[in-house]
C-alpha cells in the first residue's frame, strides 16, 4: 500500500478519505515537525499533503526519493521549489478555486476595517478609555465611491472587483496579463500601469502571487508614489511588500494606513508593526472560513489520490514533471 504523510492537522473526513487509499501518517495533534524529522517520515513515502508552513525544496527531495507527489493545502505554493520537483519527476498541486470567494470576502472586510479604523476603536474600548461619544471620534475614510487599485487580477482579484462594484468604487487594476475586454466591461475595471495605479488609488489591494519577480513589489519607491491618504491592503503573501519600508512609511505618514494578513518571515513578523496604530493586522486567515478550509483540505487530498493512482491530478501545476520521470 502506498504511504502518504499529512504534515498538519486535517479535518477528520480528509484523513478518512485518504485512509481509503493509502497508509496515512497523519499529524492530528498538529505538533511542530522539525525538518529532519519530516525528512525521516518522508524517506519511504510516496506522497505528501503539505501546508504553506512546510518548505519542500531540493534538499528535502534528495533525501526522499520515493516521493511522487507534493499536494499543497493552499492556492499559493511558494513554499515548494516547483522547479526542483519538476527536475525530479515529482508532481505538485494546489487548491485553486475553492477559496476565491472567502478570500474576496475577507479582502473587503480588511479594507473596511482599515479605512474605518475598526480594530483601533476596539482597542480603545477594551482599554476602558471610552468616556464620551464625540463628533471627531476615530475619523476614518469612506470606502464607497473610493478608487481601489487591485494588483493581480486572477480569480480572486476579479471576485474582489465584483464586490467593490457593490460599494460604487472606481476600479483600477494592474496585472501581468491584461484580461479580456468583456471581463473588464463586466467588472467596470480599468487596466492601468503599476505607476498610475499607485498614484491614483485610495486603496491599493495586493492579490498577486509571490515569486522572485514579485519580491518587494511594494518597497520605499512605490510607497512614496502612493497618496499620503492611501491605504495598502496585502492579502497575498509576505515578501511582496518590503515590511521594513512599509513600517517606516506608516510611521512617517507617507501613506495613511495598512491592512495586512501576511508578512515577511511570518509568524515572526517585524515587531515594528505591533507599535503602529495605523495598521490592522491579522494572522494569515483570509481563507479561514470553516467550509472553505474543509474544501481546501479535501481538494488537496483528491489531488494526492489522483496523482498516486496514475491519473492526472485536477490541479497539477507542473505538467513537465513527466519529462523527468525515472525508470
Ligand atoms: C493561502 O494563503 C493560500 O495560498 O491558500
Amino acid at each position: 500500500m502506498k504511504k502518504v504523510v499529512v504534515t498538519r492537522e486535517m479535518f477528520d473526513e480528509t484523513i478518512e478519505y485518504l485512509e481509503q487509499h493509502f497508509l496515512v501518517v497523519p499529524n492530528q495533534s498538529d505538533r511542530t515537525i522539525a525538518r529532519d524529522e519530516l525528512i525521516k517520515m518522508l524517506h519511504d513515502a510516496d506522497g505528501i499533503q503539505s501546508y504553506s508552513t512546510d518548505r519542500v525544496d531540493d534538499g528535502l527531495l534528495a533525501q526522499c526519493p520515493a516521493i511522487k507527489a507534493v499536494c499543497n493545502t493552499a492556492v499559493g505554493y511558494n513554499n515548494i521549489d516547483v522547479d526542483a520537483c519538476t527536475r525530479r519527476g515529482v508532481m505538485v498541486t494546489n487548491t485553486p478555486g475553492v477559496l476565491d470567494d472567502s478570500v474576496a470576502d475577507y479582502a473587503i472586510g480588511l479594507m473596511i476595517a482599515t479605512c474605518r479604523r475598526m480594530s483601533e476603536g476596539e482597542r480603545y474600548l477594551r482599554a476602558r478609555e471610552w468616556k464620551t461619544t464625540y463628533l471627531k471620534q476615530t475619523l476614518g475614510k469612506d470606502v464607497h465611491g473610493a478608487t481601489i487599485g487591485i494588483v493581480g487580477f486572477g480569480r480572486i482579484g476579479q471576485a474582489i472587483a465584483k464586490r467593490a462594484r457593490g460599494f460604487d468604487m472606481n476600479i483600477l487594476y494592474y496585472t501581468r496579463n491584461r484580461v479580456a475586454p468583456d471581463v473588464e466591461e463586466q467588472l467596470d475595471a480599468r487596466y492601468v500601469s503599476k505607476e498610475d495605479l499607485l498614484g491614483q488609488s485610495d486603496i491599493v489591494m495586493l492579490i498577486l502571487p509571490y515569486k522572485p519577480e514579485t519580491h518587494h513589489f511594494i518597497g520605499a519607491p512605490e510607497l512614496a508614489r502612493m497618496k499620503p491618504s492611501a491605504v495598502l491592503i496585502n492579502m497575498a503573501r509576505g515578501g511582496i511588500v518590503d515590511d521594513a519600508a512599509l513600517i517606516e512609511a506608516l510611521r512617517a505618514g507617507t501613506i495613511w494606513s495598512a491592512g495586512l494578513d501576511v508578512y515577511e518571515n511570518e509568524p515572526r513578523l517585524n515587531p515594528g508593526f505591533l507599535e503602529l496604530e495605523n495598521a490592522v493586522l491579522s494572522p494569515h486567515i483570509a481563507s479561514a472560513s470553516e467550509s472553505t478550509r474543509r474544501a481546501m483540505a479535501m481538494t488537496a487530498a483528491k489531488n494526492l489520490v489522483a496523482a498516486l493512482s496514475g491519473e492526472q491530478p485536477p490541479n497539477l501545476i507542473n505538467p513537465d514533471y513527466r519529462n523527468n520521470l525515472k525508470g
